[in-house]
């Protein structure tokens, strides 16, 4: 529903990552005032390329992290950039910049950068501040006129910071605390054991036997770097039968690189035992097993959880029913295009927040997501792969809420060629396509024209 109301309110967004900055942009145009709390000292989130793990636990366990960012030196970004722009702010190539199609991470953090500038966001962040508690102001008032109280350090400072908000959105991405397998004999396995959220660079493990755990991008994008140092690299997955073509491609083409099923359990002393029976005694084994949704800062005294990496109940995986639209979450949804989705959610939250939309009635939601619950079920997708969109008709259905253009015909078959190509072409998708025509059309669109660059 959409009315003529406009209220301003003093909103604060935790994180100024890709989803924290459109949200921001979005509250500002909106005319609320805002703040941005980023625990780190520039904008970017996980784009923020950090070297320096060597304070966090190897295998991520601690509450709050001293790492945010899981990008490795070596990555590049895994769809075309011209897919990834904002609506109004496209990724475009630029002079004596990283101007390849998949460019390396550095060259999406200062997009993200450009994207800051541009809108003048800065002004809005208070960097090196780290949330530590967000809880409601008066839990009996709930639902009427709710308020949010937000404690945050900053770095360098021991004294908390305690701030009241009509309301909060919670942008603090969910690539950073390791979901870690329970495997038998773990807590007791004497080499080194880490994750990939702390993987850097391949020359500390030169000459060495590695069990890379997981074989999805973290895991296949690992091992093809891993292979050129290690003396062996034992990739190991669920479901052995089932590899793309590209990767069995790879594997017969490294001598060093074997593919294993899951991990049975480890031995002391550095035996590594398969459920096949088979073993190999390694001297690493990197997990490379995803990453779990946590919100350590957050109380909402039960009625927003996690069970399982389901987060929830967030009606649309953004708005919690009984705290919405006070307490929403950007950037939630996983296997979608990432920045105009973030960008959809945040007009709406932004709209929603000014009086100018509203939101169906709390059991309307309460059953969308019951459905939404049940139809994952149904269609066996496990809990923890709740937020895992893969559809285009969602995102456009999302949209519509908010009045958001549609994605365009070129993104998704953009997107959809650089995934068949990466799953034939594991090692050379980033550098050798066949949608060169598509590209040529996507580029005449108004997108990349809309700067007059
Ligand atoms: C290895 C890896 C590769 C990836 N590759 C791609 C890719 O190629 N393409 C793609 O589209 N996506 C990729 N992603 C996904 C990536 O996370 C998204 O592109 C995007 O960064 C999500 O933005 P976000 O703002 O939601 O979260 P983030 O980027 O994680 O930003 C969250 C921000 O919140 C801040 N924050 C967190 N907690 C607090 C707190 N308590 N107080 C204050 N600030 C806080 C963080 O410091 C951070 O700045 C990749 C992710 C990983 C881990
Ligand atoms: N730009 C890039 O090049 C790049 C590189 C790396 C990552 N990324 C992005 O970063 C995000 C995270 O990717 P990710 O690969 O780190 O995590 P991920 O996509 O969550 O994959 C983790 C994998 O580990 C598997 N796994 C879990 N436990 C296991 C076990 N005991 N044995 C074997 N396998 C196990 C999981 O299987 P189940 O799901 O069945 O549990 C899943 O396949 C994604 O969005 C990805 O696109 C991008």
């Amino acid at each position: 529903m959409v009315s003529e109301v406009n209220l301003s309110k003093n909103v604060c967004v935790i994180g100024a990552g890709p989803s924290g900055l459109v949200a921001a942009r979005e509250l500002r145009k909106e005319g609320h005032s805002v703040v941005v709390l980023e625990q780190k000292h520039d904008v970017g989130g996980q784009w923020l390329y950090d070297p320096n793990v060597e304070e966090e636990d190897p295998l991520g366990k601690n509450k709050f992290l001293e790492v945010h960012s899981s990008i490795y030196e070596s990555l590049r970004i895994v769809s075309p950039r011209e897919i990834m722009g904002y609506t109004d702010f496209p990724f475009l190539v630029k002079k004596g910049r990283d101007m390849r199609r998949f460019p390396g991470h550095k060259e999406l953090w200062l997009y993200l950068k450009d994207f800051t500038d541009h809108f003048g966001l800065r002004e809005m962040i208070r960097f090196n501040t780290r949330v530590e508690y967000v809880g409601m102001l008066d839990y009996e008032e709930f639902g009427n006129g709710l308020k949010w109280v937000v404690k945050s350090k900053e770095k360098k400072h021991e004294k908390m910071v305690e701030e009241v908000f009509d309301a909060v959105v919670v942008a603090t991405g969910h690539y950073s605390h390791p979901r870690l397998p329970a495997i038998k004999g773990m807590s007791t396995w004497k080499r080194k054991q880490m994750h990939s959220h702390v993987y850097r660079v391949p020359e500390p493990f030169r000459d060495e036997v590695v069990v890379i755990v997981g074989n999805s991008m973290s895991g296949q994008d690992i091992s093809m770097e891993l292979v050129a140092v290690a003396k062996e690299v034992h990739l190991s997955t669920k479901s052995i039968d089932n590899i793309s073509v590209g990767l069995s491609n790879v594997i017969s083409k490294h001598n060093n690189l074997y593919l294993h099923a899951q991990i049975d359990f480890l031995e002391e002393e550095g035996r590594v035992i398969f459920v096949d029976g088979s073993w190999v005694d390694a001297d690493t084994i990197l997990y490379c097993t995803g990453y779990s949704y946590t919100f350590p800062f957050l109380d909402t005294k039960g009625i927003v959880d996690v069970d399982d990496d389901r987060v929830g109940p967030l009606y649309e995986h953004t708005f919690p029913p009984t705290l919405a639209p006070s307490l929403s979450f950007i950037g939630i949804p996983r296997k979608l295009i990432g920045f105009p989705f973030f960008e959809s959610q945040a007009k709406w939250m932004a709209q929603l927040l000014s009086g100018k939309r509203s939101l169906p009635p709390r059991d309307e939601m309460m059953q969308w997501i019951k459905d939404f619950y049940k139809s994952r079920d149904a269609a066996g997708i496990p809990k923890h792969n709740t937020h895992d969109i893969a559809n285009f008709e969602y995102c456009d259905r999302y949209g519509d809420h908010v009045g958001f253009p549609h994605l365009e015909e070129w993104r998704k078959q953009l997107c959809l060629s650089a995934l068949v190509n990466a799953d034939a072409n594991l090692e050379t998708y980033r550098d050798s396509w066949d949608d060169d025509e598509l590209l040529q059309e996507a580029l005449k669109s108004p997108h990349f024209t809309q700067l007059g660059v």
